[in-house]
């Protein structure tokens, strides 16, 4: 029997859903010709700002730069140790990088997949200067005790919220919580862009007015350069885009969680590992992610089933070779190191309906896991 193809995602649908908004929205930008820093970049800075609950949202290129130039602004570079997690897509530490700084990670807790906050303490060196916790797969870090630690230690706290759009702390929203915040417009993300984007949000009047500036050349009046500052916008076109689809984005994030309801029913029977929502937060179920020790044999159900699927991530960050010099050996974070081969991404996004899920669950439902 052949099966229409479940994807990972479908910006297809998506896109169909909402065309004729879109489709307005790109006409009026090239209707104006502000294609750079226009009308809806201001527009959507406020609305996302609000969204958030932050006083501030700066539209950049992307997810990375808007966490590099979330820590240039909070003055962190040569010199300076930033603590994050192992267990995360390389580009939070490729930004901590990017801005002269060292990584310094540690282990993430087994049950969320979160940074595992008891270790963050014993991390902590003279040289120290921010935390970078990871809203992973769409659900908060547990941010009381950062907030707790950075304040005892005098650092800031920089949210990767890359995947949290819409995610909530005990009621707070992700981007509200630290001193900044940076997310992703990645095409794939719960609000994404068609093409690249990103933004930082604060409630910093002053590490907003240093974004400003990084992010465009270092001038706030043009040809008058008060920092060494580079080239990181967000695109007119893609703010246009933005604001159509941030109207959406609760309905959509409501779309995740009920798919995510579904899998967890059809699933329950299985044997797979199932994700674990914590209690102090809501989760926007950027990914739907299981664990399995039989993860090539549920991978070949899948295909034959044709439902895509991929791994968040394969390898952790220590163990890549790009972040050889950070010296962290085989068996330094061992959390981080059991769940890379277990992992396992289902299709996951807001239209994904009850049969998809059935078929993607029979299909799992033929191997015998354990969790
Ligand atoms: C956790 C995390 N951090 C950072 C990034 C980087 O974002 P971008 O791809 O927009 O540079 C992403 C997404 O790709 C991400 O998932």
């Amino acid at each position: 029997m052949t099966h229409d193809v479940i994807p990972f995602v479908d910006l297809r649908a998506q896109y169909a859903s909402i065309r004729d908004e879109v489709d307005a929205a790109m006409t009026a930008v090239l209707g104006r010709g502000d294609f750079i820093l226009g009308q809806d970049v201001r527009l959507f800075e406020q609305e996302f700002a609000a969204y958030c609950g932050a006083t501030h949202c700066l539209g950049v290129a992307s997810g990375t730069d808007a966490l590099r130039l979330a820590l240039q602004a909070c003055g962190i570079g040569r010199g300076d140790e930033v603590i994050t997690t192992a267990h995360t897509f390389i580009a939070t530490v490729l930004a901590i990088v990017e801005a002269g700084a060292t990584p310094v990670l540690v282990d993430c807790d087994p049950t969320y997949g979160l940074i595992d906050v008891a270790q963050i303490e014993a991390a902590i060196t003279p040289r120290t200067r921010a935390i970078m916790p990871v809203h992973l797969y769409g659900q908060p870090a547990d941010m009381d005790p950062i907030l707790q630690l950075a304040y005892t230690h005098g650092l800031r706290v920089i949210e990767d919220a890359c995947q949290a759009h819409g995610a909530t702390y005990k009621g707070r929203r992700c981007g509200s919580i630290g001193d900044i915040a940076a997310f992703s417009f990645y095409p794939g993300k719960n609000l994404g862009a068609y093409g690249d984007g990103g933004a930082v949000t604060t409630g910093c009047d002053e590490l907003a007015g240093k974004v400003m500036l990084l992010r465009n050349y270092g001038q706030r009046v043009k040809y008058e350069h008060l920092e060494k500052g580079g080239n990181s916008r967000l695109d007119s076109l893609q703010a246009a885009v933005l604001r159509v689809k941030l109207r959406h984005l609760d309905a959509w994030n409501e779309g995740r969680r009920r798919a995510a309801r579904a899998y967890d029913v059809a699933l329950a029977s299985t044997g797979l590992g199932l994700p674990q929502v914590a209690p102090w937060g809501t989760h926007v179920f950027h990914l739907y992610v299981v664990r399995t020790s039989q993860r090539s044999a549920a991978q070949q159900a899948l295909d034959g089933a044709g439902a895509q699927h991929g791994i968040h991530y394969p390898i952790p960050v220590h163990r890549q070779a790009a972040m050889a010099d950070l010296g962290y050996g085989p068996g330094a974070f061992p959390v981080a190191e059991s769940l890379a081969p277990e992992i396992l991404s289902l299709p996951m996004f807001p239209e994904l309906t009850e049969a998809q899920v059935a078929r993607v669950a029979a299909a799992l439902g033929t191997v015998a896991h354990w969790g």
